[in-house]
Protein backbone atom coordinates (compact mmCIF):
# COMPACT_ATOMS: atom_id res chain seq x y z
CA UNK A 1 0.00 0.00 0.00
CA UNK A 2 1.41 3.24 -0.80
CA UNK A 3 1.94 6.09 1.70
CA UNK A 4 -1.93 7.59 2.41
CA UNK A 5 -3.66 11.07 3.05
CA UNK A 6 -3.61 11.89 6.82
CA UNK A 7 -6.91 13.06 6.45
CA UNK A 8 -8.53 10.12 5.22
CA UNK A 9 -7.40 8.60 8.27
CA UNK A 10 -8.79 11.31 10.35
CA UNK A 11 -12.26 10.94 8.32
CA UNK A 12 -12.08 7.28 9.16
CA UNK A 13 -11.62 7.83 12.97
CA UNK A 14 -14.00 10.66 13.36
CA UNK A 15 -16.87 8.05 11.24
CA UNK A 16 -15.80 5.19 13.88
CA UNK A 17 -15.08 7.48 17.17
CA UNK A 18 -11.65 6.52 17.93
CA UNK A 19 -8.45 8.37 18.10
CA UNK A 20 -4.92 7.67 15.73
CA UNK A 21 -2.01 7.84 17.80
CA UNK A 22 1.01 9.70 15.50
CA UNK A 23 4.84 8.37 16.83
CA UNK A 24 7.57 10.29 16.52
CA UNK A 25 10.85 8.22 14.51
CA UNK A 26 14.30 8.99 14.05
CA UNK A 27 15.60 5.53 12.76
CA UNK A 28 14.62 2.21 11.59
CA UNK A 29 14.29 0.34 15.06
CA UNK A 30 11.61 2.84 15.98
CA UNK A 31 9.98 2.63 12.53
CA UNK A 32 10.09 -1.51 12.89
CA UNK A 33 8.27 -1.30 16.58
CA UNK A 34 5.81 0.88 15.13
CA UNK A 35 4.77 -1.61 12.39
CA UNK A 36 5.28 -4.59 14.28
CA UNK A 37 2.49 -2.89 17.24
CA UNK A 38 0.35 -1.77 14.05
CA UNK A 39 0.15 -5.46 12.44
CA UNK A 40 0.06 -7.18 15.76
CA UNK A 41 -3.22 -4.85 16.55
CA UNK A 42 -4.61 -4.23 12.71
CA UNK A 43 -4.04 -0.10 13.01
CA UNK A 44 -4.35 2.23 10.52
CA UNK A 45 -0.90 4.62 11.91
CA UNK A 46 0.69 8.05 11.77
CA UNK A 47 4.56 7.87 11.60
CA UNK A 48 5.66 11.42 12.25
CA UNK A 49 9.40 13.54 11.84
CA UNK A 50 10.17 16.61 13.58
CA UNK A 51 12.84 19.01 11.85
CA UNK A 52 15.30 17.19 14.38
CA UNK A 53 14.55 14.13 12.92
CA UNK A 54 14.87 14.84 9.26
CA UNK A 55 18.83 16.47 10.60
CA UNK A 56 19.54 13.04 12.11
CA UNK A 57 18.76 11.32 9.89
CA UNK A 58 19.18 12.82 6.78
CA UNK A 59 15.51 12.85 5.79
CA UNK A 60 15.82 10.82 2.23
CA UNK A 61 16.77 7.93 4.41
CA UNK A 62 14.01 8.44 7.24
CA UNK A 63 11.53 8.56 3.78
CA UNK A 64 13.35 5.41 2.10
CA UNK A 65 12.45 3.70 5.39
CA UNK A 66 8.81 4.80 5.63
CA UNK A 67 8.61 3.09 1.83
CA UNK A 68 10.03 0.04 2.86
CA UNK A 69 7.28 -0.06 5.64
CA UNK A 70 4.59 0.46 3.33
CA UNK A 71 5.59 -2.09 0.95
CA UNK A 72 6.30 -4.64 3.70
CA UNK A 73 3.02 -3.97 5.66
CA UNK A 74 0.83 -3.86 2.71
CA UNK A 75 -2.01 -3.83 4.95
CA UNK A 76 -1.40 -0.75 7.19
CA UNK A 77 -2.89 2.19 5.96
CA UNK A 78 0.36 4.43 6.92
CA UNK A 79 1.12 8.21 6.60
CA UNK A 80 4.06 9.89 7.13
CA UNK A 81 3.65 13.20 8.96
CA UNK A 82 5.97 16.26 9.24
CA UNK A 83 5.88 17.14 12.87
CA UNK A 84 5.78 20.98 13.76
CA UNK A 85 7.02 22.49 10.48
CA UNK A 86 8.63 26.01 11.89
CA UNK A 87 7.82 27.29 8.15
CA UNK A 88 6.21 27.67 4.66
CA UNK A 89 9.59 26.09 3.59
CA UNK A 90 10.16 23.16 5.94
CA UNK A 91 7.19 22.25 4.74
CA UNK A 92 7.62 22.84 1.13
CA UNK A 93 10.49 20.41 1.35
CA UNK A 94 8.85 17.92 3.30
CA UNK A 95 6.32 18.08 0.82
CA UNK A 96 8.67 18.03 -2.15
CA UNK A 97 10.39 14.38 -0.47
CA UNK A 98 7.15 12.53 -0.41
CA UNK A 99 6.00 13.37 3.11
CA UNK A 100 2.08 13.06 3.27
CA UNK A 101 0.91 15.23 5.86
CA UNK A 102 2.58 17.97 7.12
CA UNK A 103 2.06 20.58 10.49
CA UNK A 104 2.46 24.14 10.36
CA UNK A 105 3.36 25.22 13.79
CA UNK A 106 2.26 29.07 13.09
CA UNK A 107 1.79 28.91 16.50
CA UNK A 108 5.81 29.92 17.03
CA UNK A 109 7.78 31.94 14.81
CA UNK A 110 10.25 30.24 12.39
CA UNK A 111 12.82 30.43 15.26
CA UNK A 112 10.98 27.72 16.70
CA UNK A 113 10.32 29.41 20.47
CA UNK A 114 8.89 33.10 19.93
CA UNK A 115 4.45 33.15 19.94
CA UNK A 116 3.50 34.30 16.72
CA UNK A 117 0.79 36.86 16.36
CA UNK A 118 -2.40 35.70 15.14
CA UNK A 119 -2.52 37.25 11.50
CA UNK A 120 1.01 35.52 10.78
CA UNK A 121 -0.23 32.47 11.82
CA UNK A 122 -3.24 32.49 9.11
CA UNK A 123 -1.14 33.75 7.19
CA UNK A 124 1.73 31.23 7.36
CA UNK A 125 -0.91 28.62 7.48
CA UNK A 126 -2.89 29.27 4.71
CA UNK A 127 -0.23 29.25 2.45
CA UNK A 128 0.71 25.98 3.42
CA UNK A 129 -2.92 24.64 3.22
CA UNK A 130 -2.88 25.99 -0.98
CA UNK A 131 0.23 24.41 -1.71
CA UNK A 132 -0.04 21.35 -0.12
CA UNK A 133 -3.60 20.55 -0.68
CA UNK A 134 -3.12 21.29 -4.45
CA UNK A 135 -0.91 18.11 -4.06
CA UNK A 136 -3.46 16.00 -1.91
CA UNK A 137 -1.23 16.55 1.44
CA UNK A 138 -2.80 17.24 4.52
CA UNK A 139 -2.35 20.08 6.69
CA UNK A 140 -2.31 20.17 10.39
CA UNK A 141 -2.04 23.75 12.12
CA UNK A 142 -1.85 24.98 15.35
CA UNK A 143 -3.48 27.54 17.56
CA UNK A 144 -2.56 28.24 21.20
CA UNK A 145 0.66 27.61 22.04
CA UNK A 146 2.50 24.23 24.11
CA UNK A 147 4.33 24.51 26.86
CA UNK A 148 8.30 22.71 27.37
CA UNK A 149 11.30 22.98 24.69
CA UNK A 150 11.65 19.87 23.00
CA UNK A 151 15.66 19.61 20.81
CA UNK A 152 15.27 23.43 21.28
CA UNK A 153 12.25 23.54 20.23
CA UNK A 154 9.32 25.47 22.18
CA UNK A 155 8.17 27.99 23.54
CA UNK A 156 8.98 27.08 27.27
CA UNK A 157 6.98 27.47 30.30
CA UNK A 158 4.29 25.24 31.94
CA UNK A 159 1.57 25.21 28.44
CA UNK A 160 -0.91 27.31 30.90
CA UNK A 161 0.35 30.80 29.04
CA UNK A 162 -1.50 30.78 25.50
CA UNK A 163 -4.55 27.91 26.23
CA UNK A 164 -6.29 27.93 22.71
CA UNK A 165 -9.39 30.29 22.59
CA UNK A 166 -12.17 28.34 21.08
CA UNK A 167 -13.43 31.59 19.30
CA UNK A 168 -9.93 31.83 17.96
CA UNK A 169 -9.61 28.33 16.85
CA UNK A 170 -12.85 28.79 14.94
CA UNK A 171 -11.82 31.84 13.07
CA UNK A 172 -8.21 30.07 12.12
CA UNK A 173 -9.96 27.05 10.61
CA UNK A 174 -12.55 29.04 8.70
CA UNK A 175 -9.54 31.09 7.57
CA UNK A 176 -6.82 28.61 6.61
CA UNK A 177 -8.76 25.81 6.07
CA UNK A 178 -6.30 23.23 8.00
CA UNK A 179 -7.33 19.88 8.16
CA UNK A 180 -6.91 19.30 11.43
CA UNK A 181 -5.99 21.16 14.75
CA UNK A 182 -3.91 20.90 17.16
CA UNK A 183 -4.71 23.03 19.99
CA UNK A 184 -3.07 24.26 24.01
CA UNK A 185 -4.62 23.01 26.78
CA UNK A 186 -1.64 23.20 29.34
CA UNK A 187 0.23 19.93 28.43
CA UNK A 188 4.06 20.64 27.07
CA UNK A 189 6.94 18.05 25.34
CA UNK A 190 8.94 15.82 27.24
CA UNK A 191 8.95 13.76 30.05
CA UNK A 192 8.06 17.19 33.06
CA UNK A 193 4.68 18.16 31.97
CA UNK A 194 3.19 17.61 35.72
CA UNK A 195 4.82 18.37 39.15
CA UNK A 196 1.44 15.84 40.24
CA UNK A 197 -1.05 13.61 38.58
CA UNK A 198 -2.52 16.65 36.94
CA UNK A 199 -6.32 17.69 37.60
CA UNK A 200 -8.55 19.78 35.57
CA UNK A 201 -6.41 23.27 37.48
CA UNK A 202 -3.34 22.16 35.36
CA UNK A 203 -4.61 19.70 32.40
CA UNK A 204 -7.94 21.93 30.53
CA UNK A 205 -9.80 19.13 29.06
CA UNK A 206 -13.31 21.46 29.72
CA UNK A 207 -11.42 24.17 27.41
CA UNK A 208 -11.09 21.19 25.07
CA UNK A 209 -15.20 20.16 25.36
CA UNK A 210 -15.58 23.93 24.90
CA UNK A 211 -13.59 24.06 21.14
CA UNK A 212 -14.85 20.69 20.08
CA UNK A 213 -18.52 22.22 20.79
CA UNK A 214 -17.52 24.90 18.70
CA UNK A 215 -15.68 23.28 16.01
CA UNK A 216 -17.44 19.91 16.05
CA UNK A 217 -16.48 18.93 12.50
CA UNK A 218 -12.63 19.62 13.07
CA UNK A 219 -10.57 17.09 13.84
CA UNK A 220 -8.45 18.19 16.75
CA UNK A 221 -4.92 16.92 17.90
CA UNK A 222 -3.58 16.37 21.48
CA UNK A 223 0.03 17.30 21.46
CA UNK A 224 2.83 16.82 24.69
CA UNK A 225 0.13 13.82 25.07
CA UNK A 226 2.68 11.24 26.70
CA UNK A 227 1.95 9.12 29.68
CA UNK A 228 5.03 9.26 31.54
CA UNK A 229 4.29 5.46 33.11
CA UNK A 230 5.87 5.41 36.50
CA UNK A 231 7.36 1.50 35.75
CA UNK A 232 8.72 3.66 32.62
CA UNK A 233 10.46 6.19 34.98
CA UNK A 234 11.46 3.39 37.61
CA UNK A 235 13.61 0.87 35.04
CA UNK A 236 15.56 3.70 33.79
CA UNK A 237 15.94 4.55 37.11
CA UNK A 238 16.48 1.08 38.56
CA UNK A 239 19.56 1.09 35.94
CA UNK A 240 21.69 3.74 36.76
CA UNK A 241 18.90 6.83 35.33
CA UNK A 242 18.16 9.56 37.11
CA UNK A 243 14.54 10.69 36.51
CA UNK A 244 13.28 13.22 38.82
CA UNK A 245 9.15 12.54 40.16
CA UNK A 246 7.11 13.24 37.21
CA UNK A 247 3.24 13.20 35.41
CA UNK A 248 2.48 12.69 32.26
CA UNK A 249 -1.00 12.71 30.52
CA UNK A 250 -2.96 9.47 32.09
CA UNK A 251 -4.79 7.86 29.48
CA UNK A 252 -8.46 8.33 30.53
CA UNK A 253 -8.03 12.22 30.23
CA UNK A 254 -6.97 11.38 26.22
CA UNK A 255 -9.61 8.95 26.08
CA UNK A 256 -12.18 11.65 27.23
CA UNK A 257 -10.75 13.74 24.51
CA UNK A 258 -11.24 11.51 21.98
CA UNK A 259 -15.17 11.51 23.06
CA UNK A 260 -14.94 15.30 22.10
CA UNK A 261 -13.45 15.17 18.78
CA UNK A 262 -9.43 14.41 19.46
CA UNK A 263 -8.30 12.11 16.11
CA UNK A 264 -4.39 12.28 16.01
CA UNK A 265 -2.72 12.10 19.61
CA UNK A 266 1.03 12.79 19.29
CA UNK A 267 3.64 10.06 21.17
CA UNK A 268 7.52 10.64 21.59
CA UNK A 269 8.48 11.00 25.02
CA UNK A 270 6.67 7.72 26.08
CA UNK A 271 8.56 5.70 23.59
CA UNK A 272 12.27 7.27 24.33
CA UNK A 273 12.09 5.94 27.84
CA UNK A 274 10.41 2.32 26.90
CA UNK A 275 13.99 2.18 24.68
CA UNK A 276 16.04 3.85 27.30
CA UNK A 277 15.25 1.41 29.96
CA UNK A 278 15.34 -1.67 27.78
CA UNK A 279 19.48 -0.96 26.63
CA UNK A 280 20.21 0.81 30.65
CA UNK A 281 19.13 -2.99 31.54
CA UNK A 282 21.49 -4.50 29.18
CA UNK A 283 24.15 -2.36 29.28
CA UNK A 284 24.24 -2.65 34.06
CA UNK A 285 22.99 -6.74 33.55
CA UNK A 286 25.37 -7.41 30.64
CA UNK A 287 28.21 -4.82 30.72
CA UNK A 288 30.47 -7.84 28.78
CA UNK A 289 27.77 -7.11 25.88
CA UNK A 290 29.10 -5.13 22.89
CA UNK A 291 27.15 -5.73 19.52
CA UNK A 292 24.12 -3.56 18.76
CA UNK A 293 21.89 -6.03 18.33
CA UNK A 294 21.93 -7.01 22.17
CA UNK A 295 20.55 -3.89 23.01
CA UNK A 296 18.36 -2.82 20.20
CA UNK A 297 16.51 -5.63 19.84
CA UNK A 298 15.02 -5.33 23.59
CA UNK A 299 14.61 -1.46 22.90
CA UNK A 300 12.87 -2.05 19.76
CA UNK A 301 10.48 -4.70 21.23
CA UNK A 302 10.05 -2.14 24.10
CA UNK A 303 9.10 0.40 22.14
CA UNK A 304 6.62 -2.06 20.34
CA UNK A 305 4.86 -3.01 23.42
CA UNK A 306 4.20 0.55 24.21
CA UNK A 307 2.64 1.41 21.61
CA UNK A 308 0.38 -1.28 20.64
CA UNK A 309 -0.37 -0.47 24.44
CA UNK A 310 -1.77 2.89 23.23
CA UNK A 311 -3.23 1.63 20.21
CA UNK A 312 -5.53 -0.01 21.62
CA UNK A 313 -5.97 2.66 24.51
CA UNK A 314 -7.00 4.84 21.36
CA UNK A 315 -9.16 3.12 20.07
CA UNK A 316 -7.50 2.14 16.52
CA UNK A 317 -7.19 -1.66 17.16
CA UNK A 318 -8.87 -3.48 15.09
CA UNK A 319 -9.53 -0.80 11.75
CA UNK A 320 -6.58 -1.03 9.22
CA UNK A 321 -8.79 -3.36 7.02
CA UNK A 322 -11.96 -1.05 7.58
CA UNK A 323 -11.38 1.20 3.87
CA UNK A 324 -9.33 1.61 0.94
CA UNK A 325 -6.29 3.97 0.74
CA UNK A 326 -7.14 6.80 -1.23
CA UNK A 327 -3.99 7.71 -3.05
CA UNK A 328 -2.33 11.09 -2.67
CA UNK A 329 -3.47 11.95 -6.40
CA UNK A 330 -7.12 11.16 -5.91
CA UNK A 331 -7.11 13.59 -2.68
CA UNK A 332 -5.40 16.17 -4.73
CA UNK A 333 -8.55 15.86 -7.32
CA UNK A 334 -11.13 16.38 -4.51
CA UNK A 335 -9.59 19.10 -2.60
CA UNK A 336 -9.37 20.76 -5.96
CA UNK A 337 -13.23 19.96 -6.91
CA UNK A 338 -14.05 21.46 -3.08
CA UNK A 339 -11.81 24.44 -3.78
CA UNK A 340 -8.43 24.32 -2.89
CA UNK A 341 -8.48 24.89 1.31
CA UNK A 342 -12.08 24.10 1.76
CA UNK A 343 -12.12 21.54 4.80
O1 LIG B 1 7.73 17.87 19.18
C1 LIG B 1 8.32 17.10 19.90
C2 LIG B 1 8.70 15.73 19.52
O2 LIG B 1 8.86 14.99 20.70
C3 LIG B 1 9.93 15.69 18.67
O3 LIG B 1 11.06 15.98 19.40
O4 LIG B 1 12.25 17.76 18.11
O5 LIG B 1 13.44 16.31 19.82
O6 LIG B 1 12.71 15.38 17.60
P1 LIG B 1 12.44 16.39 18.69
P1 LIG C 1 5.40 13.95 24.15
O1 LIG C 1 6.69 14.65 24.50
O2 LIG C 1 4.40 14.06 25.26
O3 LIG C 1 5.58 12.55 23.74
O4 LIG C 1 4.74 14.74 22.92
C1 LIG C 1 5.15 14.49 21.61
C2 LIG C 1 4.61 15.49 20.65
O5 LIG C 1 3.68 16.24 20.91
C3 LIG C 1 5.25 15.53 19.31
O6 LIG C 1 4.74 16.55 18.51
ZN1 LIG D 1 4.14 18.34 19.47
Amino acid sequence: MPLVSMRQLLDEAAKGGYGVGAFNVNNMEQIQAIMEAARETKSPVIIQASRGARSYSQDKFLYHLMLAAAELYPEIPLVMHLDHGNSVETCKSAIDLGFTSVMMDGSLMPDGKTPSSFEYNVDATRQVVEMAHAKGVTVEGEIGVLGGIEDGHGAGGTGLEHVTDPDQAAEFVEKTGVDALAIAIGTSHGAYKFSRKPDGAVLKMDRLIEIHKKIPHVHLVMHGSSSVPKDLQDIINQYGGSLKPTWGVPVEEIQLGIRNGVRKINVDTDNRLAITGAIRKVFTETPEKFDPRDYLKPAREAMKKVVAERMKQFGQAGHAGDYSPISISEMAKKYSAQGVGVR
